[in-house]
């Protein structure tokens, strides 16, 4: 199974157009040990050759050429994109979908959660039923992943919720501190292949390890895990808003309720942060919260990040 990091960003990316922060200004700058980070997908497969994207980037287009795997390769139209899997509803993740239409056969799959959200906005609708088949992913229970036509792509996917939030664009204040929140609206993966004993999980969202979680993860090979925020209120201590990780629906690295804290109980071979904000100062190879980061063992996702399993 192949893993390919399409782009390692939070919502945004790094830079972020509107953000003249210390880590959007170093990569404008194109400083050494710096690199432009986009918005929040993964690819893999388990042939080589069909590719199953995990998130739709708005930044589809610039990563689908960046990475010749995700190339058409017939004449006159293909591409070895066989279908896509939703996380959540957040724009970093679904916006992408809009690129992928133009006749071309996809299977879909989300918690009813989103694909509800998504059949509500008719922008979607130019994901033609003929084309792209919408498929419910039932949670905690391991199913294979197949194309449009039901061929089968030897990748195992089990589904589970996570805590979270709402996509930001369906945030109701009326509806008190969680703003509508329901299960469902976020969900980890854990991915595997019919060719390889290796699994790994994808979680680029979470707001909380609960004991469920920590036993899921537990003794596994990987983990590409939420790494939106350095610290809770780094949006805050940054000046470019006010919102703390906990509003957003994410976990910090650090600190005593910090993911390399809480991960220090658990036993988890190889952890790469991945959807990370570009306030973040660990986008900065030279930076001293990296080192910290690699020193408790964790590694920072890069965009052309590729992986064995
Ligand atoms: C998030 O991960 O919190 C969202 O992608 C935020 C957003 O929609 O910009
Ligand atoms: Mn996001």
């Amino acid at each position: 199974m192949k893993l390919l990091v399409l782009g390692s960003g939070a919502g945004g990316g790094s830079p972020q157009w509107n953000c003249n922060s210390e880590v959007s200004m170093a990569v404008r700058e194109k400083r050494d040990g710096t690199s432009i980070r986009t918005q929040s997908s993964i690819a893999v497969s388990a042939d080589n050759e069909n590719w199953f994207l995990f998130n739709a980037s708005p930044d589809i287009g610039s990563q689908m050429l960046k990475n010749k795997q995700l190339h058409p390769k017939k004449k006159p139209r293909h591409s070895p994109i066989s279908g896509v899997v939703l996380t959540n509803g957040d724009v970093d993740h679904v916006a992408g979908l809009l690129t992928l239409r133009e006749r071309q056969n996809l299977s879909l799959y989300a918690h009813k959660r989103v694909h509800h959200v998504l059949s509500q906005n008719s922008i979607f609708n130019v994901l033609n039923p003929d084309y792209v088949d919408k498929r419910e992913m039932v949670m905690n229970k391991e199913f294979e992943l197949e194309t449009k036509t039901f061929k089968k792509s030897g990748i195992l996917v089990e589904a589970f919720e996570v805590p979270g939030k709402i996509a930001l664009w369906l945030e109701d204040e009326s509806k008190g501190a969680n703003f509508g929140t329901q299960e469902g609206d976020t969900i980890g993966l854990k991915i595997s292949s019919k060719n390889s004993s290796k699994s790994f999980f994808y979680i680029p969202a979470c707001a909380k390890i609960t004991d469920e979680l920590r036993n899921r993860i537990d003794n596994s090979d990987l983990i590409l895990f939420d790494g939106t925020l350095w610290k809770n209120d780094e949006m805050e201590d940054s000046n470019v808003g006010e919102k703390t990780g906990q509003r957003m629906g994410h976990m910090n690295n650090s600190g005593l309720d910090g993911s390399m804290e809480i991960f220090k109980k658990i036993n988890v071979k190889r952890k790469i942060y991945i959807h990370i904000n570009t306030t973040n100062p660990i986008l900065l190879d030279y930076s001293n919260e990296r080192k910290i980061v690699e020193q408790n063992g964790w590694e920072v996702s890069y965009d052309g990040m590729e992986i064995d399993l």
